[in-house]
């Protein structure tokens, strides 16, 4: 009989990337315990879809951290709680810091309290800014444009700090565009508001908006478009159980980049869109938005190198269909 694996605790489990993350665990054959305050999060694909034990709650709430820790045995801990919209950021940039710094300050605490020094933590390319180089690779300098992109920014910073006074040991990937859904259709990506792209154009093509907008058609890119690096939901997930695995082997604290290393311009997105639905897509040309890049690509070199992470779907194609499979089943008529 193979050893029991051990209990990780998944804050924002029941989101977008934390759920997708929570299935490539139990595949693996890991205990999962979610913690998620349900304030965007989905409790049905916790519980009846990923059949996993759901403790709803707050980063933010000490007491509960404490039980959670003292009445399970948890070996780690992978954090994707967090506020996430960008404009949100920079109007209320309090709610940001409040939940992304504070809540992850108080939730490292209880960690440390309990023993529990391993943490894989959800950071973003937002941190890097205005890019000097493409693709982007790890060392590239970090200078956040916007509150979100700042607060994870400072976890980062406090990460470091913990690892040199406390021993707690942390892998941080910086993510680029998260996308596409479980290739089985079981899970995909529920967000309300819904603000990325994907999902955006596919609620357009099935009639659930009237039009999606592209914001500059006249970038420095192939096709006057933005251009961003997309990279499929179940190939981060896969990430996370390699990064998991690399702290669960007492190696040093690391950041890894997760991106495609390929970019897609937002024209070529819904070009594509339109091929896999078979549906029109209206679209609106409007203005360039303040602070949009014109091309935003990872370099996910270093976690091939590292990790031996070897991203599954890496073409539009997929990532779309996956996405177009989901939205049919969770948005669609039928
Ligand atoms: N989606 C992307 O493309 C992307 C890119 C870069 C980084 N990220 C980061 O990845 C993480 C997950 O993103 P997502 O798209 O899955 O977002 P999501 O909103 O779908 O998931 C976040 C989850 O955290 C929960 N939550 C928020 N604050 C909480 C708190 N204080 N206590 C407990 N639960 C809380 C929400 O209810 C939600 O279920 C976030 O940290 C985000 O900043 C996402």
């Amino acid at each position: 009989m193979s050893p029991q694996k051990p209990t990780i605790l998944v804050t924002g489990g029941a989101g977008y990337i934390g759920s997708h993350t929570v299935l490539a665990l139990k595949k693996a054959g890991y205990n999962v315990v979610v913690l998620d305050n349900l304030v965007y999060g989905h409790r049905d694909l916790v519980e009846s879809v990923l059949q996993t034990e759901l403790v709803v709650g707050d980063t933010n709430d000490r007491g509960l951290l404490d039980e959670v820790f003292r009445t399970r045995d948890i070996s780690a801990v992978m954090h994707f709680s967090a506020y996430a919209y960008v404009g949100e950021s920079v109007s209320d940039p309090a709610k940001y810091y409040r939940n992304n710094v504070i809540g992850t300050i108080t939730l490292l605490e209880a960690m440390l309290a309990a023993n529990v020094n391993k943490f894989v933590f959800s950071s973003t390319c937002a941190t890097y800014g205005v890019p000097v180089v493409v693709p982007i690779p790890e060392d590239h300098p970090q200078n956040p444009i916007n509150p979100y992109g700042a607060s994870k920014l400072m976890v980062e910073r406090i990460l470091t700090d913990f690892d040199t006074a406390y021993g707690l040991k942390s892998v941080r990937f910086r993510y680029f565009n998260a996308a596409g859904a479980d290739p089985n259709g079981l899970l995909g990506e529920d967000h309300n508001p819904e603000t990325h792209i994907i999902p955006l154009v596919l609620q357009t093509a099935l009639g659930k908006r009237d039009s999606v907008s592209i914001f500059g058609t006249d970038y420095d890119t192939p096709d006057g478009t933005c251009v961003r690096d997309y990279i499929h939901v179940s190939d981060l997930a896969d990430a996370h159980v390699l990064g998991l695995e690399y702290l669960l082997r007492d190696s040093p604290s690391a950041v890894f980049n997760l991106g495609n290393g390929n970019g897609f311009s937002v024209k070529q997105v819904i070009e594509t869109a339109q091929r896999v639905t078979g549906k029109p897509i209206a679209v609106k040309t409007c203005d360039r938005r303040p602070g949009d890049p014109p091309a935003l690509i990872g370099s996910g070199e270093k976690a091939r190198q590292i990790l031996g992470w070897e991203p599954k779907y890496p073409n539009l194609d997929d990532i779309i269909s996956h996405a177009w499979k989901w939205h049919q089943r969770r948005h669609g008529e039928g």
